[in-house]
């Protein structure tokens, strides 16, 4: 199958045509392509990646399973998704990763790549088969216990200290336990106090920050942190990254936007893992994110079903959908970046921090994993089309800036005129 796309503002910039060969791969010219895409008007981004998404397979399929959540990322634009590890089992073994890499290949709308757990069970204090993984066909690269902080820093320090034998890298959910007690809910502030909620003060995640960029400065390895979510954690990074400590950070879509005043209505849907916090944290972020301290934007696209969010707010599960919305969401939360800039954060940062190789370009001899974006389309979000097995969508009825039009996976429309092809 051959493609040419033509007239697309490339990375939002000059107009032009991209072609593709029958091997899936971006060229120069095709002469009779199989199938023409009209991008008059659309901006080409190569296919974003994600960091950070709970697709729910294996043991809870009831709320997204990978060829639900595959879905949901081909809509959203994405070409790639880091699956995490906390599943049931979870992804602690190299056979748990196969079966999360076929299951992906499988459902074929995105490369589906398997985190894996950095301790067995998430358990926090063995850790998991971080070798196997990694020389397995799966080649993890990313391990997190994301959901729960590796709060032992002996434990931290072993794992940034193996997985620099294969260019590995730990994904830290930064928030000390030990800072906010177990029925924590919220952000711990004004607001939390007002509705008599049990909050998480942001110095929980600015500690794991700032002591595990120095666990990576110590074992000159690489830490990546996870959804940062405080202007403080903005700091600790600024400063470590000045330093040359091997460090990156991602920030969430829903952080970029949405702040703690939300939750006055006690809607389980703005439940979320770190919480939404303040509008300064949200300014801050913003900033970080522009000037590059802050890496990537990951979805965090925790699908939940009904019976697990529809609770009392602090019995309820934390997380909210994601991955179709992301996109917009950067395009209103910050309308100035530069497409090149959207491009950097969503797709070629994430792919070099993942590790994954042919993603986040659209050079030629690249995979053509591409997406073509109507920039500024203007569009309600509706929880009732989505793709997504669930619908915690904490956008529902939020108009947003931009939409997806069509993804192309590897040569392979996945998307056509907004609609799964
Ligand atoms: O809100 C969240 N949901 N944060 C996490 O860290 C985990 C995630 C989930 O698995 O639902």
């Amino acid at each position: 199958m051959t493609l040419k796309i033509t007239g697309a503002l490339v990375l939002g910039e000059q107009a032009g045509d991209l072609y593709v060969d029958d091997s899936g791969v971006l060229v120069d010219e095709v002469l009779s392509p199989d199938e023409t895409i009209d991008a008059d008007g659309l901006v080409a981004l190569p296919g974003l990646v994600d960091l950070h998404t709970h697709l729910r397979e294996p043991g809870r399929e009831d709320a997204e399973t990978i060829l639900s959540g595959s879905r949901a990322a081909a809509m959203g634009g994405y070409a790639a998704v880091l699956a995490m590890a906390n599943t049931s089992p979870v992804t602690d073994t190299a056979e748990a990763a196969l079966r999360v890499l076929d299951l992906g290949r499988e459902a074929g709308l995105v490369h589906v790549q398997p985190v894996g757990a950095v301790t067995r069970g998430l358990a926090g204090e063995e850790l998991a088969e971080l070798g196997l993984m990694a020389r397995s066909r799966a080649a993890v690269r990313v391990f997190s216990d994301d959901g729960r902080c590796v709060h032992d820093a002996r434990v931290m320090r072993r794992a940034l200290e193996y997985v620099k034998a294969f260019g590995g890298v730990v994904s830290q959910h930064a928030q000390d336990p030990t800072l906010a007690g177990p029925s924590a809910c919220c952000h711990e502030g004004e607001v939390s106090g007002r509705l008599g909620l049990p909050g998480w003060p942001g110095v929980a995640e600015e500690v794991i920050v700032a002591r595990d960029v120095m666990l990576a400065r110590h074992t000159g390895s690489r830490v990546h942190i996870a959804h940062v979510s405080t202007a403080g954690s903005v700091e600790v990074l600024r400063w470590a990254k000045a330093q040359g400590i091997d460090v990156t950070a991602e920030v969430t879509p829903h952080h970029l936007m949405l702040t703690t005043d939300l939750l006055t209505g006690y809607d389980p849907t703005f439940k979320v893992n770190p919480p939404l916090r303040p509008d300064e944290d949200v300014e801050a972020l913003r900033e970080a994110l522009a000037d590059g301290t802050i890496d990537a934007v990951a979805t965090d696209h925790a699908p939940h079903a009904r019976h697990d969010k529809e609770h009392a707010f602090v019995d309820a599960a934390f997380g909210m959908l994601g991955l179709e919305t992301a996109l917009a969401v950067v395009r209103t939360a910050l309308p100035d970046l530069a497409w090149a800039d959207i491009a950097r954060v969503m797709s070629a940062a994430p792919a070099q921090i993942a590790g994954l190789e042919g993603f986040g370009s659209l050079d030629l001899g690249s995979t053509a994993h591409v997406v073509l974006v109507e920039p500024d389309a203007t569009v309600t979000v509706d929880r009732g089309a989505s793709v997504s097995l669930s619908r915690n969508n904490p956008w529902h009825g939020r108009t947003l800036r931009s939409r997806v039009v069509h993804t192309v996976y590897g040569g392979r429309v996945t998307v056509r005129d907004g609609a799964l092809a």
